[in-house]
């Protein structure tokens, strides 16, 4: 087997879908223990607290509760190389998280046992069904009382749609938790608080009649274990490669993260079955990870990810081939050829430049405000990846200036910053205005949080009489130009340079739509 096709098949690339406060962070942080990325518990929160010191913007995110910012982390595990990408919890920023999603080839749903399914689970598991992303469950916080397992298989499967495969089942649960059951190796892993770090570390009984197991956690809960062990072997299904590959079923964890317990049953079965890179459509043809020839797609930006260097640095899934330093690259939409030598991975906190690259990796590329979200690479085939969402803005308004001669920086920091995608960038073909859209309103706070931070610029947002923007285009370059002369005052340029129509209402775009029926109103800026 060539090199290139071992990488492949050892990635496992995925990111954790939950609600707030479900146990994310303590799980990644768990999950980074065991691939040795990080040596002690506590430092993904250290991490957190070290960015901080470096950069104020994040105490917004502090502040707020929120994870505005997605990191990639990479780490081997058991002969793997698992890719975590990291995903924004606040619905602002959910753009963001689907496309992110559309970067993975498989999920892990987390879930508070005590809440059961919540909203932003909901929304973030239709993504993943958009696209039959293969998910894995685990159920959090099984140190605390909860609401009984099989109720909440129950929920999982009537408002998610998806069949539950419990493959651990917990025996008790709060203060009665004794352990769990592995139903698929027939092992007892027994909760022991403070242990549990490795299987080493952990007290184990192979199967149901081992001796010591019902002196270890008890007559009642062994009797209540075998009883809810019947019931759910009679009713729910087995866990189906198949059915799991398919997005039909979830194999279903039970442990508690911040305990490290039933986090490495979940990581060794994790790296065992969850899925290598797969292929992905382009508009002309499907591309293979095995293919030999480098191709890969920017799913996400970052601005200012480091204020002492300034940089902006684009997110490239690789899809197929190999990345090597110095190569030659095509940006499809743009038929240019770039050489990247820097270009940068990321193992846990510390960036490092990368020298090489496989299918399932992520790669952080220096971008100069040349590269947008959707963006296509190859080694000179002209293809375009699809299905990376990009969202219209719903709101609206102006940047308002505290220091007028603070003008260039104010429009050098909006159009860098909107390069990320969250937000929008508009100026009035007829107006000194500059115009923020977004999708959510929280978005509007970020920005002038970062302004003042990153930029050094002191500005607000304040209502404006614009409700909707469409993209124009005309093949026609006579009737082009007539339309924007009748039409300069409901005109802008985008922060990419394309003109936009911003609507002062509905009605004033569908007339606009009736009497120009020659142009082209796009609702996204269209990637090529
Ligand atoms: P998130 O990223 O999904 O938002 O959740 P995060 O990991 O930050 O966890 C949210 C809270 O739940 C944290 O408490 C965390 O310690 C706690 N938690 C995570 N896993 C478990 C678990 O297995 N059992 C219990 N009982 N709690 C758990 P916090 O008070 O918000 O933060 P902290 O002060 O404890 O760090």
């Amino acid at each position: 087997m060539s090199i290139h096709l071992q990488e492949t098949r050892r990635r496992r690339t995925f990111a954790i879908v939950s609600h707030p406060d479900a146990g994310k962070t303590t799980l990644t942080e768990k999950l980074l223990l065991f691939g040795g990325a990080i040596q002690m518990a506590g430092s993904v929160k250290g991490r957190k607290a070290a960015r901080h010191a470096t950069s104020d913007w994040m105490a917004l995110e502090k502040e707020r509760g929120i994870s505005v910012t997605s990191s990639v982390m990479q780490f081997p595990y058991e002969g793997k190389i698992v890719n975590l990408l990291d995903t924004p919890g606040h619905a602002d920023f959910s753009e963001d998280t689907y496309r992110v999603l559309t970067a993975v080839d498989s999920a892990l749903m987390v879930i508070d046992c005590a809440k059961g399914v919540e909203e932003r689970t909901i929304k973030l598991m239709e993504v993943c069904r958009l696209r039959d992303t293969p998910i894995m469950t685990f159920v959090n916080k099984l140190d605390r009382e909860g609401r009984s397992p099989i109720e909440l298989l129950d929920e999982v499967e009537s408002v998610l749609g998806i069949a539950c495969a419990p493959v651990t089942w917990p025996i008790g649960m709060g203060k009665r938790l004794k352990g769990v059951y592995h139903l698929v190796l027939d092992e007892v892993h027994v909760f022991e608080p403070g242990k549990n770090f490795t299987r080493q570390d952990s007290t184990i009984f192979k199967g149901l009649d081992a001796p010591g197991l019902l002196e270890k956690i008890g007559d009642e809960a062994m009797r209540e274990l075998r009883d809810e062990l019947e019931l759910v072997q009679g009713a729910a299904p087995s866990f189906d490669m198949d059915e799991y590959l398919a997005g039909r079923q979830t194999p279903v964890f039970f442990g508690s993260a911040v305990n490290n317990f039933g986090v490495q049953l979940l990581l060794d079965f994790f790296v065992e079955h969850a899925p290598s890179p797969r292929p992905r459509g382009t508009l002309s043809r499907e591309v293979q990870p095995e293919e030999e020839k480098l191709s890969g797609f920017v799913f996400k930006i970052q601005a200012n990810m480091d204020p002492a260097h300034r940089d902006r640095v684009a997110f490239m899934r690789v899809c197929s081939g190999t990345y090597t330093a110095g190569m030659k690259m095509i940006q499809t939409r743009t038929g240019k050829d770039i050489r990247i030598a820097n270009a940068l991975t990321f193992m846990a906190s510390d960036r490092e430049i990368v020298e090489t690259a496989y299918p399932g990796d992520v790669i952080g590329l220096h971008n100069h405000g040349t590269i947008t979200i959707g963006d296509t690479f190859t080694e000179g085939e002209s293809i375009n990846f699809t299905g990376i969402p990009n969202f219209a803005p719903e709101l609206f308004r102006r940047a308002r200036l505290r220091d007028p001669l603070k003008m260039k920086a104010l429009q050098k920091g909006l159009a860098q910053l909107s390069e990320e995608g969250a937000t929008q960038f508009f100026r009035p073909l007829m107006s000194n205005d500059l115009i923020l859209g977004a999708v959510g309103v929280l978005q509007f706070d970020v920005v002038a949080y970062r302004l003042k931070d990153e930029y050094n610029v002191d500005a607000s947002f304040e209502p404006v009489t614009v409700t909707t923007a469409r993209w124009v285009h005309c093949d026609d370059e006579k009737k082009m130009a007539e339309f924007r002369e009748k039409n300069a005052m409901n005109l802008a340029i985008d922060g990419a340079g394309e003109l936009v129509y911003i609507a002062p209402t509905r009605v004033n775009l569908q007339l606009a739509q009736e009497r120009w029926p020659q142009v082209r109103f796009a609702n996204t800026r269209e990637h090529a």
